[in-house]
């Protein structure tokens, strides 16, 4: 899994920093859940079941018990496939009776005259042409409605560059994040130009055919969207002073998005991605006194003072588009260097799909931060737009914005997410729960107390968070919401720097290896009040240390650990997915048991979860839509072969061979899953 930690003698082979796992940077005194979490067990005893038992430490329970309550369980009408198991082989699986097709893998050109893939060998031009890497969130957005044409939209979140480079870089000893760089300590711009342009979207059309298969088409609406393209900022930040750079003295613009993890779609139908561990993209060497010396909203998010991740501030020839990644202060002002480029990003970009010439907007009222994703509430007529974001890391935060001017279906659009307020959860221990709001003057957030003006708590949401006073969460990753009952459901994927001092004693997982799922719900459902209750759905984990909001414990149908991907679909059916890290058939330790990451729906209303995907080796399950008939369903795999070693590599073994099994590199892509019979997937 990360790697951070390791101490890398050798800082031009290796950034001190990994994906998905980013360095806590959370020093604040604030409450963590599971303080929480305890507090209610030990005065309400609030929790039932096998929360309650898990909480008093009675989770020993004999494995009798526990399954005579699974026995009790009435089969849920959500659910009709039969689950898979738990698999440790380097395939997809999934249940009886349904078929998968793999399309658009890393390297697929997205319109007619885009060069082919080359295994091993990508290019900086041909990859601007090609569908990125490390497939994430997504969306289908139908060409008329139809359930059998329209635009798969997609994020990218990172790159593995040893698979970008692997015939160049051959018989090298290198894992899943370093670089070579030549005997200067430069990078070459061809390799790095084909890394950023491996980040951001994609927007390709895709259409079943008369044999059932789907296939990219060449349409003008196909577009790549990367670290390089320009975007605008939009909302309270733009224009002010913590944006200016020699790129955009005024601070209104930027180029790139980064590490784009989950998606959000708008109520008026555009699609939103989620910047979430941008800050080792960048590096600041700035001292004092022999010291490093970052300010605030460098030093809160994370960013090195060592080195960045891929080193692409290291180019030969020093081009701009490049050296922007050394936030260090060079020029005399920010406008001469790139100090404040790291301001531009950890935000929410929009833009829509239907409009290939649409520039990307960085929605700034949203908040800066590790953004994993953003999910909306459905949008009513009259009230304000309300949308959640987490801020994956560990001890950080739930964030809410609710718009200032009502939704109205016929003029709705990205401008509602100008102007409002962007609030921060905090849970209580009797199971209510408050949005604190992050405004000038609010919750201690005065210029006396460092926060000048609303640009300034933007830039700075996380300082901004920590003085409102909001509650320390276990990575919060995707957000989704039941179009049923309007409850809203929050995976919270791990925190194994979860220490005893940190937790009470009757709290069974200081070291948070697996993760649970927060539900929340509002009087008369209105989300944009600030008062909310709250449960937990799951606390994952293996058959003795599991146990659902029903009282049961999961069994061998549906184990899982580390939920990050989260969809309700129309039906109500939650599709979890897991991210363990890069798994490896030969995981030891507490993961051992999982097998590779998954895929599971589960009935929010009875509890009951079934296994219904399992991947191939190293991968992570992530992203999950639907077309709008429900009977083909998207799934991405992430970061197939993210596992093999640094031996693995130098001997020629990728780690996995998914998707082509022909001995070059692994690479992400979408799956296409169907049901022989044609009917509703899941059902
Ligand atoms: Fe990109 Fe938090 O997963
Ligand atoms: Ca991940
Ligand atoms: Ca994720
Ligand atoms: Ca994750």
């Amino acid at each position: 899994m990360s790697s951070y930690e390791h101490d890398y003698a050798d800082h031009t082979q290796s950034p001190d920093y990994a994906h998905g796992d980013e360095r806590p940077s959370n020093i604040s005194d604030n409450a963590t859940f599971y303080d929480v979490v305890d507090a209610r067990t030990s005065r309400r005893g609030f929790l039932i079941g096998g929360l309650a038992a898990l909480a008093t430490g009675l989770y020993g329970l004999p494995l009798s018990s526990k399954s005579a309550l699974a026995q009790s369980t009435s089969a849920s009408a959500l659910l009709g496939f039969k689950p898979v198991p738990i698999s440790k082989d380097d395939k997809v699986v999934v249940p009886e009776g349904y078929k998968v097709q793999v399309i658009a893998p890393w390297g697929t050109p997205i319109n007619g005259t885009a060069p082919d893939y080359k295994a091993g060998a990508i290019t900086g031009t041909d990859q601007a042409m090609q569908v990125g890497s490390h497939h994430d969130g997504m969306h289908f957005f139908p060409i008329d409605g139809s359930s059998d044409d329209g635009l798969l939209v997609m994020n990218h979140e990172y790159v593995e560059p040893r698979f970008f480079h692997a015939a160049k870089w051959k018989g090298q000893k290198l894992d899943n994040e370093m670089v070579v760089m030549d005997a200067s300590g430069a990078r070459d711009a061809d390799e790095v130009l084909a890394e950023i342009s491996g980040h951001g979207c994609s927007v390709i059309r895709i259409r079943k055919g008369a044999d059932g298969q789907w296939a990219i088409v060449a349409d003008p609406l196909n577009r790549r969207i990367t670290g390089l393209t320009p975007m605008a900022i939009a909302g309270p930040v733009k224009g002010s002073p913590h944006l200016a750079t020699k790129y955009s003295p005024d601070g209104t613009k930027t180029r790139g998005t980064l590490n784009n993890c989950a998606h959000g779609v708008t109520p008026w139908n555009t699609y939103m991605s989620a910047e979430e561990n941008w800050a080792g993209y960048f590096l600041n060497t700035d001292k004092k006194d022999g010291e490093a010396s970052l300010p605030r909203e460098h030093k809160r998010y994370g960013v090195s003072d060592k080195a960045s991740r891929y080193g692409w501030e290291k180019v030969a020839g020093g081009a701009d588009e490049f050296t922007r990644f050394d936030a260090s202060a060079k020029g005399a002002s920010p406008a001469e260097d790139y100090r404040n480029e790291p301001n531009s990003f950890g935000w929410l970009i929009e833009f829509n799909p239907y409009d290939a010439a649409s520039v990307p907007m960085k929605r700034t009222a949203l908040g800066r931060f590790a953004h994993e994703g953003i999910v909306f509430a459905p949008a009513v007529a009259g009230k304000p737009v309300v949308c959640y974001s987490g801020d994956d890391s560990r001890f950080e935060y739930i964030y809410k914005f609710v718009s200032a001017q009502p939704y109205d279906p016929a003029t709705a659009s990205g401008a509602l997410l100008d102007e409002g307020t962007l609030h921060v959860a905090k849970f209580n221990a009797d199971g209510t729960g408050e949005w604190l709001a992050l405004a000038p003057g609010q919750n201690g957030l005065t210029a006396e107390n460092g926060f000048a003006d609303l640009a300034d708590i933007l830039v700075n949401t996380r300082l901004a968070a920590d003085k409102a006073g909001a509650t320390k969460m276990d990575r919060p990753e995707w957000g989704a919401v039941d179009p049923g009952t309007g409850e809203v459901y929050f995976t919270l994927t791990n925190n194994n720097r979860r220490t005893q001092t940190a937790v009470d004693a009757v709290n069974p997982r200081a070291e948070n290896n697996f993760g649970q799922i927060v539900r929340w719900r509002y009087a008369k459902n209105d989300h944009a009040a600030t008062a909310f209750q709250w449960d937990l759905f799951v606390l994952a984990g293996s058959k003795a240390s599991s146990a659902l909001f029903n009282g049961e414990a999961l069994n061998d149908d549906n184990m899982f650990a580390c939920p990050d991907g989260l969809w309700c679909d129309a039906s109500s059916r939650l599709w979890i997915q897991t991210d363990m890290g890069d798994i490896s058939p030969e995981q030891k330790g507490p993961l051992e048991p999982f097998g590779m990451n998954a895929m599971l729906a589960a009935d929010p209303k009875t509890g009951e979860v079934r296994r219904f995907l399992t991947g191939p080796w190293g991968q992570e399950i992530t992203g999950v839509v639907t077309t709008p008939d429900q009977k083909t369903m998207f799934v991405n795999v992430q970061h197939p072969g993210g596992h093999a070693s640094d031996e693995q590599f130098a001997g020629g073994d990728f780690g996995s061979g998914f998707p082509d099994y022909n001995g070059t590199v692994p690479r992400s892509a979408t799956l296409v899953i169907t049901r022989e019979d044609g009917g509703i997937i899941g059902a």
